[in-house]
């Protein structure tokens, strides 16, 4: 029997779309299927002004394929000298939706993030007064912190004080990853929310280690146990408001994720909705499914839900390329390592 679900339009709450070759090679993978996506701040140079932000947007519309239906949610990226005068502005005018706290060097591009958090108060209660969420990235930079802890310990050590002195703070912890992340995303009231990415239901760190390292599960955060994942799982599919879909898709070309240095980023935004159906589907929760990419998230940034559907269909076996051939280079698409089914009808 041929199965089918039909879901309001997604959204995606943490994209990288990149500039340039990148942008235009990306941006079609992610439009065909999401209606908006809150797009990631970290070009070199960062998006740190609205002056940046605006431009960065018509970048993006620009890219857009004929007749796309997609409109990007702007942020900016959070450096010590951000200005709380300049983030308000933005926030008034409809053009920026949150602000990306990156600490420095956590991740790729972060090097302009925030060292000393006393520097950004000012911003932060600004943020916290007009309901501007603030978007984290949740791993700390302490080279003596072991990778796979970053992100518990940064929960500890700097995401709790930060909303404990910045009370109204509205915050999505980014991308999580860990046991720890769902539940201290549980602890918080409706000003906190939390995002997970496809491949992180998918994969825990053997995928990125056992029988040869494979640069193309590599991301940061970095994957982490079984019993991580699963936790995740639970979270996403389990109905709770607080959790939505971020993908994190996050293209880097071939020769720079298959390197001695391989930069960190799984690129999903071309199969996520079908690798999602699959989760969903396992997990006994596909009714479940819109909730997490379509309405959760959207409540959180207080937009209104999307206006028409898309289709999903188990049909046949679901192909996709390999690699979506961009100006910039190839880039590979996630490979879940099983069989899918489900298709977005378009
Ligand atoms: C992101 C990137 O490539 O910009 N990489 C990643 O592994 N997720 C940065 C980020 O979101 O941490
Ligand atoms: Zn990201």
């Amino acid at each position: 029997m041929t199965q089918h679900l039909t879901i309001r339009r997604p959204d995606d709450f943490h994209l990288h779309l990149r500039d340039g070759a990148m942008l235009q090679g990306v941006l079609p993978e992610t439009a065909r299927h999401f209606a908006r996506a809150i797009i990631m701040p970290n070009l070199v140079p960062p998006v740190v002004t609205s002056k940046d932000a605006a431009a960065y947007r018509d970048r993006i519309l620009a890219a857009l394929p004929d007749g796309a239906r997609f409109e990007p949610l702007m942020t900016l990226y959070l450096t010590e000298g951000t200005d709380p005068a300049d983030v308000a502005a933005a926030h008034a005018s409809g053009l920026v939706k949150a602000v990306k706290l990156y600490p420095a060097g956590a991740t790729t591009n972060s090097s302009s993030g925030v060292r000393d958090f006393s520097k950004v108060r000012a911003v932060l209660e600004k943020m916290a007064e007009i309901g501007l969420p603030l978007c984290v990235h949740g791993e700390v930079v302490d080279p003596s912190v072991d990778i796979f802890d970053r992100e518990a310990v940064f929960i500890d050590r700097v995401l709790d004080p930060i909303r404990r002195a910045t009370p109204g703070l509205r915050v999505v912890m980014e991308h999580i990853t860990t046991e720890e992340g769902v539940a201290y995303a549980r602890s918080g009231g409706g000003d906190l929310g939390a995002t997970i990415t496809t491949h992180h239901l998918i994969i825990n760190r053997n995928h990125i280690l056992a029988g040869g390292i494979r640069p193309h599960y590599y991301c940061l955060p970095v994957a982490k146990r079984e019993k991580h994942r699963l936790a995740l799982r639970a979270a996403a599919t389990g109905g709770e408001t607080r959790f939505f879909l971020g993908t994190d898709s996050a293209p880097h070309v071939d020769a720079l994720k298959e390197h001695a240095c391989g930069c960190a980023g799984c690129f999903t935004a071309t199969n996520t909705m079908a690798l999602l159906a699959h989760v969903f589907e396992e997990e006994g929760a596909l009714d479940r499914m819109e909730a997490y990419t379509s309405l959760n998230g959207a409540a959180f940034y207080r937009l209104p839900p999307n206006d028409g559907t898309i289709t999903l269909t188990k049909a046949g076996p679901a192909e996709w390329p390999a690699k979506i051939l961009t100006g910039a280079g190839p880039v590979t698409v996630f490979d879940p390592g099983f069989p899918v089914h489900w298709h977005v009808e378009t």
